[in-house]
């Protein structure tokens, strides 16, 4: 078979693979689509980098081609070519030419680096945010505010959001592509992180430091208000509770059996993610579908969702305590947590 048929065979392939990585573009989950001004930043580098990369790959070829042709060896040709070991000429080209190149680079890069690592943790009109991740949920703390949430962070829109990263336990890191980062977040040593959001969407969060079984199950979301609907929220955090009487006896056993690791209050503790507002969030646990049956089938047996979390088995036939219709009971009072 000819070399040319054999490459040609290689088209289909290409092709597949073509259609493979477009599919990488979620909308709310990509780096290439930046929804704020440090995501922008980050993707202009990246053009950046690529653009100076692929100058320097068709320059350099396209010279390695015309020499290849124009000075070739021809029939009857003995002679010694020109030498040019020592010219200073082309010493000089091949030295200034890069460091042009790299100078370009670099400058924009090292500015870029050193405005997002700005520290507006102590700047007012900033709104602060202490996420502490665990294995393998997150935590998201408004100290200014006096409220806390879990794997659903609300922020307010054209705000800056100044992070405040540590973990609880091992090493995760925080990335949210469309808004920038990442960052990681070690036990006992907090790192530091500013994002801002530029429209009114859900984005979706990622930790990305292999942190156990459920590493690839340890995902949030990032959702962005308008500043009227984020002080709605927290004032809606803050409210106390009201229970109906049909989902009285559902509190009960929550009090009983949950209440020891999780809260329902504006700022609840961090043993477990504090469920205040819980009815309101769009997943359960970071990756299911937040429907009355993946409630009733997380509280059933929640290794079988997201293997290795500190959360036991509660269904009967999992070896916990509670029948399917305890279970239900405590699926309808979940739902009542606005
Ligand atoms: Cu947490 Cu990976």
């Amino acid at each position: 078979m000819s070399r040319l048929k054999k490459l040609w065979r290689l088209l289909p392939l290409l092709a597949v693979m073509t259609f493979l990585l477009t599919g990488c573009g979620d909308p709310t989950l990509s780096a290439l689509q930046p929804k704020g001004p440090v995501a922008s930043e980050q993707l202009f580098l990246m053009k950046l980098s690529l653009f100076i990369m692929v100058f320097v790959v068709i320059v350099v070829f396209a010279i390695y081609v015309y020499v290849l042709i124009r000075f070739r060896k021809r029939e009857g040709d003995n002679s010694i070519p020109k030498q040019v070991e020592g010219s200073h000429v082309l010493e000089i080209i091949w030295t200034v030419v890069p460091i042009l190149l790299l100078l370009v680079l670099a400058v924009p890069t090292v500015s870029y680096t050193f405005k997002h690592s700005t520290n507006y943790n102590k700047d007012k009109a900033a709104v602060h945010v202490k996420v502490t991740a665990h294995q393998f949920w997150w935590q998201f703390e408004y100290p200014d505010l006096g409220i806390a949430t879990a794997q659903q962070l609300v922020v307010p829109k054209d705000k800056i959001i100044a992070f405040e990263l540590i973990s609880a336990d091992v090493s995760h890191a925080f990335w949210v592509p469309s808004l920038g980062g990442k960052v990681d977040t070690n036990p006992g040593i907090s790192n530091t992180l500013y994002l801002q959001a530029d429209e009114i969407a859900t984005f979706q969060g990622r930790c990305t430091e292999l942190c156990g079984a459920s590493h690839a199950l340890m995902n949030f979301t990032v959702e962005s208000k308008s500043q009227a609907d984020f002080d709605s929220w927290v004032a809606k955090m803050k409210a106390p509770a009201t229970v109906p009487a049909t989902a009285q006896k559902g509190e009960e056993l929550f009090k009983e059996n949950c209440m020891s690791c999780h809260a329902v209050t504006a700022n609840g503790p961090g043993v477990a993610p504090n469920l205040k507002g819980f009815a309101d969030r769009d997943t359960l646990a970071g990756i299911l579908e937040h429907t009355p049956e993946k409630m009733a089938l997380w509280i059933h047996n929640p290794q079988e969702q997201k293997p290795g979390n500190k959360m036991p088995a509660f269904g009967k036939s999992a070896g916990g305590k509670l029948d399917d219709a305890q279970i239900n009971d405590i699926v309808q009072y979940l739902q009542t947590l606005k």
